[in-house]
């Protein structure tokens, strides 16, 4: 509660009136019990993308493959709208795209879709960088030749590629529908099956044009015009779908809408920071992994991942949801349908045949990477608490671990070590001797891990925001301006970590030298860095915020906090020379976080329910690559009872990140504290 109160009152307003007046109103809010704030994040109606996608029909939209040929080793065809509301020639040559299958060893099918270049776009989509293995692209299988037949019922053909032994890819031209199939037989995944497809193209705004969104007193300029992406997804002899994490829910996705299914908003997923969220809801959290991992009792396993990282949303459709559409799909097999919408970017999708769920996992990860391989001491009990006070109770706590000969090897400092919430220094008051703390607790074989923030302390006299002003350094906003937002420190600046520059200048931010205080056994906590921005709209960064190459912050938003805990990741290798592994936990993610380090889940509570979801949110992690993840043992907020907390250890101790942690409103609660 305290912190949500600092929050709302850490909005830049430093008139004394005005700060009383928040106070009162923050602390008559918590007369009324105190949880997740749901008006202050967008629903699916309130997102006009995800509004007007979730609007749609099956068969509403119908694009044909034309030109369909082998280039370049890979299948490229032209979509042409087939929309008899469109008659004039011009309006369809400029909206048709380009689409290209490319096959990799293993199984894997990737499917790409994007504007056509030589139609002169107003500016290139955004595709992510650095998530796509360079291994995997050495994969490729170049294709030969194209056999061209009409399937089943289909009235127009089909252009068939070899897959894998015993599987194949088809594109069926018209309407367009691209599907992975066992030779000549069942399915297995499929994409525009319902003529669910659409693709909005960016435009240059015309007089009179008003793009602008609106939410809770924040505008997004959106300068280019509506630009979403959305198709439907189907997965055969599917029992259940698993994955697109994170939030907190059950393993299994319950269907969001159809007949007979309780409708709820669609899973989310976009990089929040969720003040006190709740412990069953498809709420997106603090990450996004848009893979989803179909399961069935006949035939196995199969996958889907969508490399995208604007705001994504995502039905589970419940049977019989197209009913009315008049679409027949094989009825031998069953059948799980989803929806997939985002608000900007490129289809960038990837087939997975499995056909057991190791082999899912294995196509996936080698698309993204294996997760790194941690040290020995980070898979082992870590004591945290916002915050251990000084170096005095830094010692005590320690010593205590010994007295009660039970087993730690990692303690952590929360923000308030820092001076003034400036990374990379210590409050010297209370931590005057930070070498030789940790030299104290390397002694006997321990860690210290502290923790390093996004935001950056706008304070001209602060090394680093000198420094990353002087180099330009910094999102900027829609006008052009260095962004300034809210957050720890204060007026804040953000790092552009989509530059590669950027990101090593950061890195190097970590050498001993620079980070005066660490030594070899210090390590690192990159929190808040979905991003987080407490007065910007939805608690984080405008969507219309600029990064290099006028590429805006909404079609990069969940990959921020990934590239931040890339470039820290990379700091804590060149710290060693290259011989020493890093640890960094990370609270945003994407696909491919596992090779940067570990990932915990956010601000959980001190109940029951939130230990119960623990494990499917951990398992759920593990099942898209992230293996090395944990729950804040204990609860953060609240107070756990003591058979809560013993259960918690318990439970905690399976965790492959196996952390206690508490906000700094609870009561003190190292373990010899209970009896
Ligand atoms: C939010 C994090 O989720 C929490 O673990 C941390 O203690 C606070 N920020 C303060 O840094």
């Amino acid at each position: 509660m305290k912190m949500e109160m600092e929050r709302q009152i850490g909005i830049p307003n430093r008139n004394p009136a005005v700060f009383v007046f928040l106070l009162l109103l923050v602390s008559c809010q918590l007369c009324s019990v105190v949880s997740w704030k749901k008006e202050e994040f967008r629903n699916c109606n309130q997102t006009p993308f995800c509004k007007r996608a979730r609007g749609r029909k099956p068969s509403s939209s119908s694009f044909a493959a034309h030109d369909v040929s082998i280039s370049d080793g890979d299948l490229t065809a032209r979509l042409v709208p087939s929309d008899k509301t469109l008659e004039d020639q011009d309006q369809i040559q400029i909206k048709q795209l380009i689409l290209t299958l490319s096959v990799y060893q293993d199984g894997i099918l990737r499917l790409r879709i994007d504007e056509d270049p030589k139609l002169d776009p107003p500016k290139k989509r955004f595709e992510v960088p650095d998530v796509v293995m360079p291994e995997f692209l050495s994969k490729k299988l170049w294709l030969q030749r194209l056999s061209t037949e009409t399937i089943g019922g289909d009235a127009s053909p089909s252009s068939i590629v070899y897959l894998l032994d015993g599987y194949e890819a088809v594109l069926r031209h018209d309407p367009f529908e691209v599907y992975v199939r066992k030779r000549g037989g069942n399915r297995v995944v499929s994409m525009n099956s319902h003529g669910l497809f659409d693709f909005e193209q960016l435009r240059v705004k015309k007089d009179g044009e008003d793009w602008e969104e609106r939410f809770k007193g924040h505008t997004d300029t959106r300068p280019f015009g509506p630009q979403s992406i959305s198709f439907d997804v189907s997965f055969y002899d599917a029992d259940h779908v698993y994955g697109i994490p994170e939030r907190a829910t059950s393993l299994a996705l319950k269907p969001t809408r159809g007949p007979g299914v309780e409708e709820s908003e669609p899973y989310r997923l976009f990089n929040l920071d969720v003040f006190e969220y709740i412990h069953d809801s498809p709420f997106g959290l603090y990450g996004s992994i848009p893979l989803m991992i179909s399961h069935g009792k006949s035939r196995g396993t199969s996958g889907f991942f969508w490399l995208n990282a604007a705001e994504m949303q995502i039905d589970v459709l419940g049977t019989g949801w197209d009913a009315e559409s008049g679409i027949s799909l094989p009825t031998s097999q069953s059948r799980i349908d989803t929806h997939w919408m985002s608000e900007a970017g490129i289809v960038d999708a990837f087939f997975f045949v499995g056909p057991g769920p190791k082999d899912v996992v294995r196509q996936y990860t080698s698309v993204t990477g294996t997760p790194a391989m941690p040290q020995l001491f980070a898979v082992a009990y870590h004591q945290c608490r916002w915050n251990y006070r000084d170096e005095e109770d830094v010692e005590q706590v320690d010593s205590k671990f010994d007295e009660h000969d039970i087993p730690y090897d990692v303690l952590w400092l929360d923000i308030e070590h820092t001076d003034g919430k400036r990374y990379f220094t210590w409050d010297r008051m209370l931590f005057p001797h930070p070498e030789e703390m940790q030299r104290k607790l390397a002694a006997k074989g321990r860690h210290l891990v502290t923790i390093v923030d996004p935001h950056i302390k706008r304070d001209d006299s602060y090394f680093l925001h000198k420094e990353a002003t002087e180099k330009q350094y910094y999102v900027r906003d829609a006008t052009g301006k260095d962004y300034d937002g809210w957050c720890w420190s204060g007026s804040s600046s953000y790092l552009d970590m989509l530059r590669p520059e950027i990101r090593s200048w950061w890195a190097e931010k970590f050498s001993f030298e620079n980070y005066v205080g660490s030594t070899p056994s210090l390590y690192i906590w990159n929190d808040m860095n979905e991003p987080s921005v407490f007065n910007g709209p939805e608690v984080t960064m405008p969507r219309d915020a600029l990064h290099v190459e006028g590429v805006e912050h909404r079609e990069l938003h969940n990959a921020y906090g990934y590239y931040f805990h890339m470039a820290t990741a990379d700091g804590l290798v060149k710290r060693g020379d290259g011989r020493d592994r890093p640890f960094v936990l990370s609270r945003a993610v994407f696909a491919g976080s596992q090779r940067h380090g570990a990932v915990w889940t956010g601000d959980n509570s001190a109940d029951w329910d939130h230990l119960r979801v623990s494990v499917p949110m951990v398992l759920t992690l593990g099942l898209t690559g992230i293996s090395f993840s944990g729950a804040d043992v204990g609860g953060f907020f609240g107070n756990p009872e003591p058979e809560l907390l013993v259960r918690w250890y318990q439970l905690g101790a399976y965790y492959p990140f196996f952390r206690a942690h508490a906000h700094h409103d609870t009561k003190r609660r190292e373990p010899w504290l209970f009896g």
